[in-house]
C-alpha cells in the first residue's frame, strides 16, 4: 500500500458486498436484457465486477458526464461528454455509479435518460455519502453508506491517481486534498 493511505473498505469486503448486490439485481430482473450504463470514469471497475455478479443477460454501455469545476453546487451544471451509442427505448436501465455525493450528477442523468423512454430506470452505486446530498436521489442498490471522508481506489481518484487500488482507501490528513 502506498504511503498516506488507510484502507477503508478492503478488496474482500467490496467483493462480498458486490456478490450480494448481484444476487439482488438478478432476482429483480429475471429477464434481460438489462442495460447497465456505467458513468465514466469512476464506475469502470465497479461495473466490471457487478456485471459479472449479475446473472440476468446484460448489455454494457458507458456515458461520460462532466461537472463544471470541483465545487459542484445544486445548480446542476453538468453536461454529457460521451453519449450512449444505442437506444434504450423500452428497455430496463440500471445506471452504475461508483459514488453518489451531492446527487447533482444523477439527478441530471436520470432526467436525460428518462426522456429516451426506457421501460424503467434504477440506480446502483457502490458508495453513498448521504451527508453530502444537495439533491434527493432515489438509489435502489447501495453497496456501502459512508461518512464524508475523501476516498480513493477501486475506480475513485484524487487528481486522476489511485484509481487502480484494489481497496477503497481514505487519504490521510497530511496529504493535500482537493
Ligand atoms: C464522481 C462520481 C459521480 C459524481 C458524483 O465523478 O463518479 O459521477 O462524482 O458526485 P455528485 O453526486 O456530487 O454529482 P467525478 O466527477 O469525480 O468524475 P470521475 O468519475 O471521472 O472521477
Amino acid at each position: 500500500m502506498a504511503g498516506g493511505l488507510r484502507v477503508f473498505l478492503s478488496e474482500q469486503q467490496i467483493q462480498q458486498r458486490i456478490a450480494e448486490m448481484g444476487r439482488e439485481i438478478s432476482r429483480d430482473y429475471p429477464q434481460g436484457p438489462l442495460y447497465m450504463i456505467a458513468i465514466l470514469k469512476g464506475a469502470f471497475i465497479f461495473l466490471a465486477d457487478l456485471a459479472r455478479a449479475v446473472e440476468t443477460p446484460t448489455r454494457i454501455e458507458f456515458m461520460g458526464i462532466s461537472s463544471y469545476g470541483k465545487g459542484k453546487t445544486s445548480s446542476g451544471e453538468v453536461k454529457v461528454t460521451k453519449d450512449l451509442d444505442v437506444s434504450i427505448e423500452g428497455h430496463d436501465v440500471l445506471i452504475v455509479e461508483d459514488i453518489v455525493d451531492s446527487g447533482v450528477t444523477l439527478t441530471y442523468l436520470r432526467h436525460v435518460l428518462q426522456q429516451r423512454r426506457p421501460k424503467s430506470i434504477r440506480i446502483a452505486t457502490l458508495l453513498d455519502k448521504p451527508d453530502r446530498r444537495l439533491r434527493p436521489v432515489e438509489v435502489s442498490y447501495v453497496g456501502f453508506q459512508i461518512p464524508d471522508e475523501f476516498v480513493v481506489g477501486y475506480g475513485l481518484d484524487y487528481a486522476e491517481d489511485y484509481r487502480n487500488l484494489k481497496d477503497i482507501c481514505v487519504l490521510q490528513e497530511n496529504v493535500p486534498r482537493p
